[in-house]
This record gives C-alpha cells, sequence and structure tokens, in this order.
C-alpha cells in the first residue's frame, strides 16, 4: 500500500495533460484499477485485519481523487486560459466604418414645415403630378395664351392638355372642388413640380413647392402675414423678421413676395441675401374672386389666401448648402452631407 501511495503522487506529479490524467482514472479506481482491485481482495483478509484494510484503501482512494481533482481544475483552468489568448480581440485595431443611412435633408425639412401647419389645424393633402392644363392654368385664372404656358417652360406629355405639373397651385383647385362650397378650408400640399429649366446649382427641371390654402370668412392679408410669420419664426428662428412685396400672380389679388430678415447677417447685408439683408422664400396672396368662382365658392361671402414655398431654397437656406443637386444626388459622399448632428 505505501508503495501503490508513492505511485499514485508520482503519477500525479509527471501526468502532463487531461489525456493522461484520465489514463491514470482507469489505471487506479477504473473496473480493473489498482484501487478497485484491492477491494475486490477484501473477502481474502482476515475478519481482525478487514477493518484496518478497508481504511487504508479508503485512504488510498481519498488522496488519488483529491489529487486528481487538483491536476484536473489545472488544465481546465490551462485550457480556458489559452482559448481565452487564442480568441482574444484586438481593441486597437481600427474598426470598419460603416455608414450610416440619414434622412433625406428635403423630406426632413418638409415634414418640419407640416408639423407647424398640423399644429394650426391644416390638412396635408395630394395631388397629382401629371396634370391636366384646366387645374394647373385655367381654373387658376391663367387663360390661354398665357407665356407660363409656353412649352419653353412646361412639360406636355400629350397635345396641350395633359402636362407635369409646373406648380402645385392645382392643388387648391382640387381641395376646393372637393370643399363643395364647404368651409373653412385649411389645407398644405408639399409636393413635386416641373418647368423645363437647365439643371444648375440652383435650378432643376424638378424640384418642390409647398402650397398652402385656406378660404374663409373675412380673410385679409393680415391673416396671410400672421401665418406665415409663425412658420418663418418656428423654421427659422424667433429673432426672424417677414416683410411683403408687391407681386403679380394670377390666382391671387393683390399678390406678395414673402422676404425673410436674412438669418445669416441679421439685415446688415451679406452674399446669401446679396446685399440686401432680406431673401424671397415664397409667393403668396389673397385668392383671387375668379379662382373661388370657378371652383364653387362664393367670392361675395368667402375669402381666402394662398401661398407657394421653395422647399429647396428654403432648406438650402436653412442648411447652409450652396447647390440644390445634393438633395437628389445617390453619391453616397454628397448625402454624407446630411449625415450631421442637427439634421
Ligand atoms: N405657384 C406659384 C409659382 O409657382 C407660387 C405661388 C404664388 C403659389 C402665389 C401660391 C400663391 O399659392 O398664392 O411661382
Amino acid at each position: 500500500m505505501e508503495n501503490i501511495k508513492t505511485d499514485i503522487l508520482k503519477d500525479l506529479e509527471n501526468v502532463k495533460n487531461m489525456e493522461d490524467l484520465n489514463q491514470l482514472k482507469v489505471k487506479y479506481i477504473g473496473k480493473k484499477g489498482i484501487i478497485t482491485m484491492l477491494y475486490s481482495k477484501m473477502k481474502d483478509i482476515s475478519n481482525e485485519e478487514k477493518k484496518d484494510y478497508g481504511m487504508k484503501i479508503n485512504e488510498l482512494k481519498n488522496l488519488f481523487n483529491e489529487k486528481y481533482s487538483e491536476k484536473q481544475v489545472e488544465f481546465e483552468d490551462k485550457l480556458i486560459n489559452e482559448k481565452l489568448e487564442k480568441e482574444a480581440i484586438d481593441i486597437s485595431l481600427p474598426a470598419i466604418k460603416v455608414l450610416n443611412g440619414a434622412p433625406n435633408i428635403l423630406e426632413k425639412l418638409i415634414e418640419e414645415v407640416e408639423e407647424v401647419f398640423m399644429s394650426m389645424g391644416y390638412d396635408v393633402v395630394d395631388g397629382p403630378e401629371i396634370e391636366e392644363d384646366k387645374y394647373n392654368f385655367e381654373m387658376l385664372n391663367i387663360p390661354k395664351g398665357h407665356p407660363a404656358r409656353d412649352a419653353q417652360d412646361t412639360f406636355y406629355l400629350k397635345g396641350e392638355e395633359i402636362l407635369l405639373r409646373s406648380q402645385t397651385s392645382p392643388v387648391q383647385v382640387r381641395t376646393m372642388l372637393k370643399g363643395e362650397g364647404k368651409t373653412p378650408i385649411r389645407m398644405i400640399c408639399p409636393g413635386k413640380t416641373y418647368r423645363r429649366d437647365d439643371d444648375d446649382a440652383t435650378h432643376s427641371h424638378q424640384f418642390m413647392q409647398i402650397e398652402g390654402l385656406l378660404v374663409d370668412k373675412d380673410i385679409s392679408l393680415s391673416d396671410l402675414k400672421g401665418t406665415i410669420d409663425i412658420v418663418v419664426k418656428k423654421m427659422f428662428g424667433e429673432s426672424i423678421e417677414t416683410r411683403f412685396r408687391p407681386s403679380y400672380y394670377q390666382f391671387t389679388e393683390p399678390s406678395v413676395e414673402v422676404d425673410i430678415s436674412c438669418f445669416n447677417c441679421e439685415g446688415k447685408g451679406c452674399n446669401i441675401c446679396k446685399k440686401t439683408g432680406w431673401i424671397t422664400i415664397a409667393g403668396a396672396g389673397i385668392v383671387h374672386p375668379n379662382v373661388l368662382k370657378m371652383s364653387g365658392y362664393d367670392p361675395k361671402k368667402w375669402s381666402g389666401f394662398a401661398f407657394g414655398f421653395g422647399a429647396e431654397r428654403m432648406a438650402m437656406l436653412k442648411y447652409d448648402i450652396n447647390d440644390l443637386r445634393v438633395f437628389y444626388s445617390t453619391d453616397l459622399r454628397e448625402s454624407k452631407l446630411f449625415d450631421r448632428e442637427e439634421v
């Protein structure tokens, strides 16, 4: 037994890996293992010696188990440490850059304008981009023969009747016809418009307008001014002022151009406002009686105001962009411009 004990200690001392360890298990406590065999010899031992003999084998077995467990833990730890070392992540390596998507800045601006108008009870409506001459011109008080109908300005699709809308104003007409004389009407319509322009930094054959129309009782220019002022302040800042300049549109009388005080130089004059201190962002006016009448609203009873913002222009000013082509570019290097915190 003393020899076996020395063997156990020696064997377990020399064991190199898990496999050796498993073999030792077989050697000592396996079915035909050395310690197991000692147990089976019990029957040949005299009764007086049995107790002592049994205790000694138990001691041997406990010794083996204890040393075996120590080694087992040691090898398992070693294995885990090796694995950790092999699979370690080098956090000093530069990461692969992930290009995040970002909302299109023009869409975002339009959504902001929609929010402001919706908070004032306006509906956001849609209209067709392929439009009839009747809605795009005729019912907006632009008779046949008017220069705006010139094929150089408008894309005609079929003869002289079907065209790509050159403005969102026909949606005013469609909304009133749908309203069937009922008031109030409060709507905005953001949408694409088309004109035969050459594409450059400030022109595009396709651009976005945000049309607006309000029809109710006793609507005046001051209602229009107050409304536009709220929107401008929400979009560009509380310190921005609005001014109206006389203008001419066939579907409004009187007509105005809406200017805002330059947010860049605060009216002092800079490159953005071309040294005037003011920037034009919309056309607007009081709805022409003919337009109301043609769409089924009695101009003696009802009045209204209308406006049309240039969406790209607003976005270019708000986000300091000097080429409107970036709004429509699929080049990631350009759209990355939009991937900014404040956007
Ligand atoms: N439709 C005009 C344009 O394309 C803009 C406009 C001006 C719209 C006056 C309006 C308005 O509703 O009242 O230039």
